[in-house]
């Protein structure tokens, strides 16, 4: 068992836990203060479908809210309809949203215990490896809204993220994927997780990155921690994501696969305008690709970079690029150059 912790102890801590039993072991012995009105469980329908039985066996008594799966359903109704359940089943100031699943479970859960009555505890139970690797670490709960993605959220740290590799067994190759998207994310800002991506002889191997999640949690641990609300350090953990974002919204892919296509894209635009280290770029980008293997480029439809909630004011995106082994620089670009300069990249690497 591995645990890490974010923020003052006793006030807006959040402690991160692997390991494994984690129905038996962590959820059952929290039972009882979840019925009658002290807490509800969140998930997905795929999840739910997945786990009921584990559900039902330490939970059993507690209320379930599944919304339906997928990045579609992240919107202000599924929150709504949250929050209703969550006034249904009368919990309290004192009550506990669990948030049983993916990112898009983590963040509409959490965005739900922010809000209701002004904010009750999180519990993220994270079930993919994105989640585990990075959405459930950090405190970021948001849903998407007019196009946009997570324009509506808020910091809303959880008070417990529980990661258990179990979860990753059922996870289908293309969810492998999406996760190991962040996590060559993360490697970009830290060479020793770099190092091991690209040792690997077969990088959607279960184990493999199973035995990678401390390390991705401690890194971006160690981000969080310096900077929680994402006024200066944070900003590195958007790399791809401008770009990466833009195509998510356009293509259906999964959201790490998009990653891995902004870090790509905008790994050109890096070495064209800054002063960048491009044997390392290369690296980066043979890793990128190893990591989307057989997923289609989708064609570029780049509109959602303009509406990217990073950009401040004016027509210019701004993007968090890599430079070198575990440097990042901002870059800002008038929005024609961008979507130009990434045509002409897509064009080069594909
Ligand atoms: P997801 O939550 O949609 O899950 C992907 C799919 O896997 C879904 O169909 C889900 O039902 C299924 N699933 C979940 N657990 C499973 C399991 N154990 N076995 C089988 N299937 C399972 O997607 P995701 O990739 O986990 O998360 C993506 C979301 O996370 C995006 O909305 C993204 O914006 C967000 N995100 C948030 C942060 C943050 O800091 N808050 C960081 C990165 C990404
Ligand atoms: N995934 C970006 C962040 O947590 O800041």
């Amino acid at each position: 068992m591995k645990c890490f912790r974010i923020g003052e102890r006793e006030k807006r801590e959040s402690v991160i836990v692997c390991r494994k039993k984690v129905f038996s072991a962590a959820l059952a012995p929290l039972k009882e203060r979840l019925l009658n009105g002290g807490g509800i469980v969140f998930t997905d329908t795929n999840v739910h479908a997945l786990y009921r039985a584990s559900i039902e066996k330490y939970l059993g008594g507690v209320p379930v809210f599944a919304m339906p799966a997928g990045e579609e359903h992240k919107n202000a109704e599924t929150l709504f309809a949250l929050l209703g359940a969550m006034r249904e089943a009368g919990l309290r100031r004192d009550s506990l949203l669990v948030a049983l699943g993916g990112g898009v479970v983590g963040d509409v859960g959490g965005l739900a215990a922010a809000l209701y009555m002004r904010g009750i505890g999180c519990i993220q139970v994270p079930t993919t490896l994105l989640a585990q690797v990075d959405s459930s670490v950090g405190g970021k709960t948001a849903v998407d809204f007019g196009g946009v993605k997570n324009l509506i959220g808020a910091f809303h740290p959880p008070v417990r993220v529980l990661a258990d590799p179990v979860f990753l067994n059922t996870l289908p190759r293309r969810e492998l994927r999406s996760g190991l998207g962040e996590m060559v994310k993360h490697g970009a800002l830290c060479p020793s997780l770099f190092e091991k991506l690209e040792g690997a002889d077969d990088l959607l191997d279960p184990a493999f990155l199973a035995e990678l999640v401390p390390e991705n949690i401690a890194f971006k641990a160690s981000v969080v921690r310096r900077d929680p609300r994402e006024q200066g350090l944070r900003r590195c953990l958007n790399l791809g994501h401008t770009t990466g974002h833009a195509v998510e919204l356009s293509s259906g892919l999964s959201h790490g696969a998009c990653v891995l296509i902004g870090l790509l894209l905008e790994s050109v635009l890096s070495a064209r305008h800054l002063r960048a280290d491009e044997a390392f770029l290369e690296r980066l980008r043979a890793l990128c690709k190893r990591a989307l293997g057989e997923e289609k480029m989708p064609p570029l439809d780049l509109k959602g970079a303009l509406l990217d909630k990073k950009n401040g004011a004016g027509d210019g995106v701004t993007l968090a690029v890599p430079v070198a082994a575990g440097e990042y620089e901002l870059l800002r670009l008038p929005f024609g150059q961008y979507a130009r300069e990434i045509g002409e990249a897509m064009e080069t690497l594909c």
